[in-house]
């Protein structure tokens, strides 16, 4: 029998949630939906499911399993205490909470009550995502050193309440949380440093654009940017590794590997070499030989591995893909970026 399933949210994300798992979950039953909107209430009819009235309404109601929570990002923590302490098993969209300390309620809350609790970052199933994870893990063109993962738009305005501080609003809370947890996923070592650059180009209360330069322990280093005012777009990630160079261009995966085919030294001239950059020998293109191009690797994609997973981890057959702990670190380096770009200085850590 299928698990029921209660949103908290219907809007953008809350109403995907419910198409998605209609179409790709067999093993959740979406059955109804709450939101402050009283409009909703003829939507989620529409769509087939009932509408609660009231949040105690849909959590007094011990038919329902799970609880995914899709509110704007300032409700998350009280919402997901009071679904953790109603017995439900919680699923909370992304950025989890406003800040570290706030999680860190949730989870004293989850793990006295024995409930499942992850985080919506749908992002770790990215096509673009994937293939990068798999040129690092199959070690293609060696140990990457310095990744750029970026996600520019031209927008330039922010939809709804994502424009306002009280709600969470801003592109570190809403795009960067995606890029950072990818990265933290990726890279097997702490962050030891970060210095943020945030923008409001037009957003009078929250960042619209920002660039986050982390390090990792392992001596690999991160730049995270997330652009709403760009209008000549740069690749979605290009990796440099020891071996060779990735790029990945864009959403549809388009892209290549270039690596080196002969480790053969360079032999260096004693005169100078006359390029289209100038006179340079470091910088003299390499003999075409020597590399080689390959096509990015393939990968399966699909988000519905989210709650694919959340299924055969409450029924113990798997654990827990996204879990609280590493929620916790995302938002303590969320926290950190916000104090960088507080003080003006880049910020020690161990995270
Ligand atoms: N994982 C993803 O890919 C992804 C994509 C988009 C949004 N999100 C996240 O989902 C959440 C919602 O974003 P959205 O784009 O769907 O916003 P939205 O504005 O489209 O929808 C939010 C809904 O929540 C309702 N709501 C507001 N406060 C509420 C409350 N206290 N109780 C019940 N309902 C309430 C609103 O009426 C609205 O219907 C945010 O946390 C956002 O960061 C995640």
């Amino acid at each position: 029998m299928a698990y029921k399933l209660g949103i908290i949210g219907y809007g953008g994300i809350g109403t995907w949630h419910h198409k998605s798992l209609q179409k790709f979950v067999e093993e959740i039953e979406v059955v109804c939906a709450y939101d402050i909107r009283p409009e909703v209430k003829e939507i989620a009819i529409n769509h087939g499911i009932q509408f609660c009235n009231s949040l105690d309404e849909l959590l007094q109601d011990e038919t329902i399993d799970i609880v995914t929570i899709a509110t704007p990002n300032n409700f998350h923590k009280d919402l997901a205490i009071k679904c953790l302490k109603s017995g439900k098993h919680v699923i909370c969209e992304k950025p989890v909470t406003m800040n570290a300390e706030e999680l860190k309620e949730i989870m004293i809350v989850a793990k006295e009550g024995g409930k499942l609790f992850s985080i919506h970052q749908n992002r770790r199933w990215d096509e673009t995502y994937l293939i990068l994870k798999k040129i690092v893990e199959d070690g293609t063109i060696g140990k990457p050193y310095y990744i750029e993962s970026r996600v520019q738009g031209s927008r330039r305005s922010l939809h709804g309440w994502r424009g306002y501080k009280e709600n969470g609003g801003g592109m570190v809370y809403d795009w960067g949380v995606h890029l950072i947890d990818q990265l933290l996923d990726l890279v097997d070592s702490p962050v030891v440093s970060l210095e943020a650059h945030l923008f409001s180009i037009f957003s009078k209360e929250v960042d619209d654009n920002f660039k986050v330069l982390m390090r990792f322990e392992n001596g690999l280093s991160a730049l995270v940017e997330i652009a709403t005012n760009c209008f000549i777009t740069q690749p979605r990630f290009h990796m440099s590794c020891t071996d060779g160079t990735a790029i990945i261009e864009n959403w549809d995966c388009d892209g290549k590997i270039v690596k080196l085919s002969c480790d053969e030294t360079m032999e260096w001239d004693n005169d100078i070499v006359y390029t289209s950059a100038g006179p340079t020998r470091t910088m003299a293109p390499r003999p075409v030989h020597t590399t080689e191009e390959l096509p990015l690797p393939k990968v399966e994609a699909n988000w519905s591995a989210y709650y694919k997973n959340i299924v055969a981890a409450i029924e113990g057959t798997e654990e827990l893909i996204v879990t609280p702990e590493q929620g916790l670190r995302v938002m303590t380096v969320i926290d950190r970026i916000f104090e960088s770009e507080r003080t003006g200085l880049p910020i020690k850590c161990r995270i």
